[in-house]
C-alpha cells in the first residue's frame, strides 16, 4: 500500500526539480548538441520552430511545468479507436500492404502467396522508430521501421477457411514460406501530404523487408562458435531470419534495433533438450506452427526448425539452428543493401527490446534490455567503446553504419540487475571472470568455469544470471529513458507466477534450485522491486544509475489495477478515468528546454486474447499519459492522480509501439491483433459487420495540427 511505497523517498533523488537540476538538465543538453547526438537533437531543436509546439516551448521557458492538455477519455470496448476531442486518427500501412509496384493490392479476398508477402508489410506490428531522410522535412518524410511480432492464421487464411494441418499433419510448403514471410521487419518510406494525410510511397528505394528467411550474420561473442555451427553454416557466422521481432530500440548512429522474443516455440527438439533449450522452454514436440513438418525445401528451409540431433555432427544438422535465436538485431535503414546483424554481446534470452541510456560524450554507451518471461530479469550492456560524436548520424548518407555498430555493439559487458530491498540495485557481470556466490553447479567459482568462454555465457545468458543472484521480476516489458536525467521506465507487465512472503520459490522441471543448469524460477516470492503476489495488473519501474560503479537507485513508479480494487492491490489509486493493467509499451517524450517530457504508457491486458479480468472487463487495451518531472519520487499515489487516459484501441487488440514526428504533431501507434478492424482508413471509425482483420499502424494528430497530448 501507499505508505510502504512512500518509505521509498529515501532514495534522495527529489523530482522537485531544484535549480541544479534544472542547470544540470541545461549542461548534459549541451553536451549532447556538442556531442552532436544528430538527429534525436536536432530534430528535437527543429521543432520549437514550428507554431504547433510554440506552446509547449513558452512553457518551459518561463519555467513552467508542462502539462497535459486533453482530459481523461472514458474506457471504451468497440471495433474502433477512440481519441480524444479534436484529434483524429489514420490508418496506415496495414498487413499486405505493397511495398513495391509489382505488388498486388490489398483486398479482403486476397490470397497471400510467399512471393506477395515477401513484397508487403508483415504482421502484427510492434515496435517501430523514424529515420529522417533529410532533417528539413524529418516531421513529414522519413522511413518508418515496423516490427511483425507474429500471425494470426485464422486471418492470413481467411480466403481458404484457414491453414492446411495447422496441429497435425505436414504443412503444404508454400503456407510455411507466406508465414516466415509475414514475421520480421518492413522499412518503408511514408510521407505526410498537405492535408496532412500520411501514405507509404510504394517503390521507394529504401522499402524492404526482413523476414524469418532473410540471411543474416551473426556478430559479437558467439560468431564462429562451435555452438552455433550448422550445415547451412559450418563456420557459425551465418543464420536465415529473425523471428518473432517485439519491441525495439535505435542508436545514436541511425540504426534500428530489432530484438527476438517467443522464437523458441517455432523450434522443437524431440530429443534430449540441452540446458539452453529447456531452460528458454523450447518445445519437444511440434512447433508453434509446425513449420518443421513442411516437405521438399531447400537447405534444409524447414527442417531447420527441428532441432533434434539427426547427423554424425553439429555441422550435419540443425541441432543448433536456434541458438543463432534469441538476439538483438540491427538494421541499417538507409542503406536497403544492408545485411542485419545479431549483436550476441546483448545476451541470448527473450528479448522484449533495447533502450539506450542516456548519451554523453566520451563515456560508453549503455543499452537497457528485459527478459518477457515470468521470474525472468532486466540487463543492461555497457559499450567498451566510449561515445564519439563523430559516429553520430548523418540522415539520409549512405556510409558503413554496420562498422560503427560493430564498434559498440560487439564489444562490451553485459549485466544483470539485482534490485535490493532498500531501493539500491546493483549490475551483476556476465563474463568469464564472474564470482559465483555460493559457487556453481559442480562448485566451480568463475562463470568461466562453468560456461567456457564469454560465447558459452551468452548462448546461456539466463542460467548464467541465475548464478549471480539477479532479481526475478514480474516480466520486464518495454524500457525508455528519460535522455536529460537519465531515468530508465521500465513496464513489469503481470506475473501469475509471483507467490506470497515467505513461500518457496520452485524451479523448472521441477530442479531441486537454480544451480541446476537449465533450470530457471517457476514461481518466485514477493520481492520490494516485485510486491504484490499473483500480480494480475502489472507496474512501471525507474531507476537511475548513481555515481557508484555498477549501482542504482530504483522505485516502483506507478501500479496498474481495477479502480475498484482495495488499497493493497490499487496502490495508485487509480479510478475509472485511468484504471490500466498489464503496461507494456513506453516511451518518454522529451518537451521543452527544461528537460521535462510526457511518459507514455500502453497496455496488453485485453479480454478477447489476453486477460480476464476487471479492467479488461471495463475497457480495451489504452494508451495512458503522464508528465512524471513533477511528481514526488517515490508517491506511486500521486502518479495515479496524475495518469490520464489519451487513446483506446478496438475490440481484442493489443495497443503497442509508439514514437512521434520530432515536431511532436503526430503521434504513431500500433494496433496489434485487433479481432474486428480497420473498417476504412479512419481508424476512429467503428466496423459494422466482420471485416478480415489487420494489424496497422495508426496516425494520431490533432485536427488544429498543433502537437499532440499538450
Ligand atoms: Fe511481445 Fe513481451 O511482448
Ligand atoms: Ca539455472
Ligand atoms: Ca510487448
Amino acid at each position: 500500500m501507499s505508505a510502504e511505497i512512500e518509505n521509498h523517498d529515501n532514495h534522495n533523488l527529489s523530482r522537485n526539480t531544484p535549480f541544479s537540476t534544472i542547470l544540470d538538465r541545461r549542461m548534459s543538453r549541451r553536451r549532447v548538441m556538442q556531442g552532436g547526438l544528430g538527429v534525436a537533437a536536432a530534430t528535437l531543436f527543429a521543432g520549437f520552430g514550428l507554431p504547433g509546439a510554440v506552446r509547449a516551448a513558452t512553457a518551459a521557458a518561463s519555467g513552467q511545468s508542462l502539462s497535459l492538455g486533453f482530459e481523461s477519455i472514458p474506457g471504451s470496448m468497440t471495433d474502433a479507436v477512440v481519441v480524444p476531442p479534436g484529434y483524429r486518427a489514420q490508418v496506415l500501412i496495414p498487413w499486405g500492404t505493397p511495398l513495391t509496384t509489382d505488388g498486388t493490392a490489398w483486398s479482403p479476398d486476397l490470397s497471400l502467396t510467399p512471393e506477395l508477402q515477401a513484397r508487403a508489410t508483415g504482421m502484427h506490428h510492434d515496435g517501430m522508430y523514424h529515420f529522417p531522410l533529410d532533417p528539413e522535412q524529418a516531421s513529414s518524410d522519413f522511413l518508418l521501421v515496423v516490427n511483425h511480432e507474429y500471425i494470426d492464421q485464422s486471418a492470413l487464411w481467411a480466403p481458404s477457411n484457414g491453414a492446411t494441418n495447422p496441429k497435425q499433419g505436414a504443412r503444404p510448403a508454400d503456407e510455411v514460406r507466406t508465414e516466415i514471410n509475414a514475421h520480421g521487419v518492413s522499412v518503408v518510406r511514408i510521407r505526410r501530404d498537405a492535408d496532412g494525410h500520411w501514405a507509404p510511397v510504394t517503390g521507394d528505394r529504401h522499402n524492404r523487408r526482413f523476414t524469418s528467411a532473410t540471411s543474416m550474420e551473426l556478430a559479437g561473442p558467439v560468431r564462429g562458435s562451435e555452438m552455433v555451427m550448422t550445415a547451412w553454416s559450418p563456420d557459425g557466422t551465418r543464420v536465415r531470419g529473425t523471428n518473432n521481432n517485439c519491441a525495439c530500440g535505435h542508436t545514436p548512429w541511425g540504426t534500428y534495433l530489432t530484438c527476438e522474443e517467443n522464437w523458441p516455440e517455432v523450434f522443437t527438439n524431440s530429443g534430449e533438450r540441452t540446458a539452453d533449450q529447456k531452460r528458454l522452454g523450447m518445445p519437444t514436440g511440434r512447433g508453434r506452427y509446425g513449420w518443421e513438418t513442411a516437405e521438399q525445401g531447400q537447405e534444409g528451409e524447414f527442417s531447420r526448425f527441428d532441432n533434434t540431433p539427426r547427423g554424425a555432427s553439429a555441422r550435419e544438422d540443425y541441432r543448433n539452428e536456434a541458438r543463432a535465436f534469441g538476439y538483438v538485431v540491427e538494421i541499417d535503414p538507409y542503406d536497403s543493401d544492408s545485411r542485419a546483424y545479431k549483436r550476441t554481446a546483448l545476451g541470448r534470452f527473450r528479448h522484449e527490446g533495447c533502450w539506450p541510456g542516456r548519451v554523453v560524450e566520451g563515456e560508453p554507451l549503455a543499452f537497457y534490455t528485459g527478459h518477457d518471461a515470468r521470474n525472468e530479469y532486466i540487463y543492461k550492456f555497457v559499450s567498451k567503446k566510449r561515445w564519439d560524436a563523430r559516429d553520430a548520424n548523418r540522415p539520409g548518407e549512405h556510409y558503413d553504419r554496420q562498422s560503427i555498430g560493430a564498434s559498440y555493439l560487439d564489444e562490451g559487458t553485459l549485466h544483470v540487475a539485482r534490485f535490493n530491498e532498500d531501493g539500491s540495485g546493483d549490475w551483476l557481470a556476465l563474463t568469464p571472470e564472474s564470482e559465483i556466490p555460493g559457487g556453481g553447479p559442480n562448485g566451480e567459482r568463475t562463470l568461466g568455469e562453468v560456461f567456457g568462454d564469454q560465447a558459452g555465457i551468452i548462448i546461456n545468458t539466463c542460467d548464467a544470471a541465475d548464478l549471480l543472484g539477479a532479481t526475478p521480476m514480474d516480466r520486464p516489458e518495454w524500457g525508455t529513458v528519460d535522455p536529460g536525467s537519465g531515468d530508465v521506465y521500465m513496464s513489469l507487465t503481470n506475473n501469475s507466477d509471483r507467490t506470497a512472503q515467505d513461500t518457496e520459490p520452485t524451479f523448472t522441471d521441477g530442479a531441486a534450485g537454480l544451480g541446476a543448469l537449465g533450470a530457471g524460477f517457476d514461481t518466485a516470492p514477493v520481492n520490494a522491486a516485485n510486491p504484490r503476489p499473483d500480480n494480475n495488473f502489472g507496474q512501471v519501474m525507474r531507476w537511475r544509475e548513481t555515481d557508484r560503479a555498477n549501482r542504482f537507485e530504483w522505485e516502483v513508479f506507478l501500479f496498474g489495477a481495477p479502480a475498484g480494487a482495495g488499497n493493497e492491490i490499487n496502490r495508485s489509486g487509480l479510478t475509472e478515468a485511468n484504471e490500466f493493467a498489464s503496461p507494456d509499451g513506453l516511451w518518454f517524450d522529451e518537451r521543452g528546454e527544461n528537460g521535462e517530457g510526457i511518459l507514455w504508457i500502453e497496455t496488453d491486458n485485453g479480454i478477447d486474447k489476453g486477460r480476464d479480468n476487471a479492467v479488461a472487463q471495463a475497457t480495451n487495451d489504452q494508451v495512458l499519459a503522464i508528465v512524471p518531472g513533477a511528481l514526488a519520487r517515490g508517491d506511486t499515489r500521486q502518479t495515479g492522480q496524475q495518469l490520464r487516459r489519451f487513446a483506446v484501441g478496438p475490440n481484442a487488440c493489443e495497443v503497442t509501439g509508439i514514437f512521434a514526428t520530432p515536431d511532436r504533431t503526430a503521434l504513431f501507434i500500433n494496433i496489434q491483433h485487433p479481432g474486428n478492424w480497420p473498417a476504412s482508413d479512419d481508424a476512429t471509425q467503428v466496423t459494422k459487420g466482420q471485416v478480415r482483420p489487420r494489424a496497422a499502424t495508426v496516425v494520431i494528430q490533432k485536427e488544429d495540427g498543433g502537437p499532440v497530448g499538450v
